[in-house]
């Protein structure tokens, strides 16, 4: 009998062990990051640049419908990036520690009327708009 409770205290403690570790596995979560562009289809290609304290993205072409993502898996680095569209430009920030680092994925979507935020991909909110020379 005493056999059987060290026994079964075993497997208690190590299951204990297990669930801390699984845990500490999601406090490790990396974000995955779109920029999509919904610009209008024929219109110029959309010109992306990003970087951050750690990481410099290269360059990226969009063309309307074009959906680009990276993982951040230093959640403690802001992601600048600047976009270019014909005669336009504006600069935002893709990541942000403080607002997106408990997210799973943060999506943006640009438009002709800006750039907006989203984390389920279909409700957004405006935080940048285009400038003109
Ligand atoms: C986001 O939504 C668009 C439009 O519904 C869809 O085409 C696209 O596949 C979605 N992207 C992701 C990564 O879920």
């Amino acid at each position: 009998m005493t056999t059987l409770c060290h026994f079964l205290l075993f497997v208690f403690i190590t299951s204990c062990f297990r669930i801390g570790n699984t845990i500490e596995v999601n406090d490790d979560q990396v974000t995955q990051v779109h920029v999509m562009n919904a610009l209008p289809k024929d219109s110029a290609p959309l010109e992306i640049r990003c970087n951050s304290a750690d990481a410099n993205l290269d360059a990226k072409q969009l063309k309307s419908g074009d959906d680009y993502s990276w993982s951040v898996e230093e959640e403690t680095a802001t992601y600048f990036c600047e976009a270019f569209w014909g005669n336009k430009f504006a600069s935002w920030h893709a990541f942000e520690p403080p607002r997106d680092a408990n997210r799973k994925t943060v999506f943006w979507l640009i438009n002709e009327n800006g750039f907006f935020l989203g984390y389920d991909n279909s409700t957004w909110v405006e935080k940048s708009t285009w400038e003109t020379e």
